[in-house]
This record gives structure tokens, C-alpha cells and sequence, in this order.
């Protein structure tokens, strides 16, 4: 036993192999059910992808990178359950992509934002976050409500979400997004994709 040690020791090529066969087994065990396990692969009941104005909302979103302020990732402790509502589970971020966890929080997380807000706080709080929170460090966004949505551009996304990726879009949602976009700005897009947001999974307090 202790010549085989030796050995091992003395051979940097076994050496290397030995530690990526145990690494690997330890890689498996911890990746490999995770494909299996329903709560991590199955959507949440009433889970739909985003409609066409949310959708644009989202890409919004990303586009002024409003995660590198706020996190939507509700850990499940008890600080943040009794301040968010319920923790986020997986199950809610099957049709992000990619999903918008983020890691810093200069602002609240936003998971569970849906609902809490009207819209006319959120239009304000948007175009100057210091008149409704004297405060904040939060930036206004006032040209969201001059740019209209781009129609056609949102019914392209929606039918490479739906061929490559697989979103359950029917072609009747497909076919109606450029009216469903209408006249609408981004500001009110952004504001529908916050107001639905967590909204599945009821804030437990
Ligand atoms: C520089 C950091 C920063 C950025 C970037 C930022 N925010 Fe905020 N946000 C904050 C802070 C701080 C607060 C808490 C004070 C307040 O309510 O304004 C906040 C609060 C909020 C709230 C209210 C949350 C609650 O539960 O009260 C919403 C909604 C929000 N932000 C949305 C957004 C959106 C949408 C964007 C991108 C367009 C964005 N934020 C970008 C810092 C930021």
C-alpha cells in the first residue's frame, strides 16, 4: 500500500489522472440528479413565456442592466422571506433567458416586485426615483417613455425563442405581437414585466 502511495506520488501524469477520476465522480454526484429532479427542470403551475409587451419589458431590463443594482433570486432564509415574500424556487425561470439572478443588491432584490406597486407609482418612481423615495441612489430612466416598442422585432424574438429553444408560444401569440406592442413605449413594457414579476408564487408573509 505504502509503495503504491509512492508511486502515485513520484508520477505526476498518474497523479493527474487519479484526481481528475476522483474529481469527476465527485462532479457527477452533485450535477447529474439535478437533470432529473422535477422542481428543477419543470415549470411552475400557470408558468406561460413572457407575452409580447413583457417580453420587450425584459430585454429592457437587460439592456439598462438594471441587474447590477437588483437581484430577482429570493434566498430562503428568514430575513428575506419576511421582507420579499416566498423564495425563489427554479421552477419560475424556465422561459428567462438567461435569467436575471443577479448578485448585488445596491437596491432591493426584485423577484416578488409584481403587484406591490400601481403602475403610476412605478411610471414616477422611473422617471425620477427620488420623488416617491427622497433617498434613493437609484438613476431616473425618463427617455423610456419617449421610445416606442419595435413590433416586428419583438415577433422575431418570439419565433427564435419558440424554434430554438422550444417556448410554447402558439402562432395566434406570434402573429398578434405587433398589435399587442401598438403604440406602447418602453416604459409601460418595463412596467407590465415588473408588475408580473414572482406573481405565480402568492408573497407568503
Ligand atoms: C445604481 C443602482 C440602481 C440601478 C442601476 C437601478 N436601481 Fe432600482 N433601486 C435602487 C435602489 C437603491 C432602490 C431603493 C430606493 C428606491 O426605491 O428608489 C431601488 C428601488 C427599485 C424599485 C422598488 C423596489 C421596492 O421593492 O421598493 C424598483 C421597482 C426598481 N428599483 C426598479 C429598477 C429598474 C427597472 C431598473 C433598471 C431600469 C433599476 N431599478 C436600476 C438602485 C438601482
Amino acid at each position: 500500500m505504502a509503495d503504491a502511495h509512492q508511486k502515485v506520488e513520484k508520477n505526476i501524469g498518474l497523479m493527474i489522472i487519479l484526481i481528475i477520476v476522483v474529481v469527476s465522480i465527485g462532479g457527477l454526484v452533485q450535477i447529474v440528479p439535478l437533470f432529473f429532479m422535477s422542481s428543477l427542470t419543470e415549470p411552475v403551475e400557470g408558468l406561460k413565456p413572457y407575452p409580447a409587451l413583457q417580453l420587450a419589458g425584459r430585454d429592457i431590463y437587460v439592456r439598462e442592466s438594471c441587474m447590477v443594482c437588483h437581484s430577482q433570486m429570493i434566498r430562503p432564509f428568514r430575513a428575506e422571506t419576511e421582507r420579499y415574500g416566498h423564495y425563489s424556487v427554479a421552477g419560475e425561470f424556465i422561459y428567462d433567458r438567461p435569467f436575471q439572478w443577479g448578485s448585488k443588491r445596491t437596491g432591493p432584490d426584485l423577484h416578488r416586485v409584481g403587484g406591490r406597486y400601481s403602475d403610476d407609482w412605478h411610471y414616477v418612481h422611473l422617471m425620477n426615483p427620488r420623488d416617491v423615495v427622497p433617498e434613493s441612489v437609484m438613476p431616473g430612466y425618463p427617455s423610456l417613455a419617449d421610445n416606442l416598442i419595435d413590433g416586428e422585432e419583438v415577433q422575431h424574438k418570439m419565433q427564435v425563442l419558440k424554434d430554438w429553444l422550444g417556448h410554447p408560444y402558439t402562432d395566434e401569440e406570434i402573429a398578434n405581437a405587433p398589435q399587442a406592442v401598438e403604440g406602447k413605449t418602453e416604459m409601460e413594457a418595463l412596467i407590465a414585466y415588473l408588475q408580473n414579476l414572482g406573481t405565480l408564487i402568492k408573497n407568503v408573509r
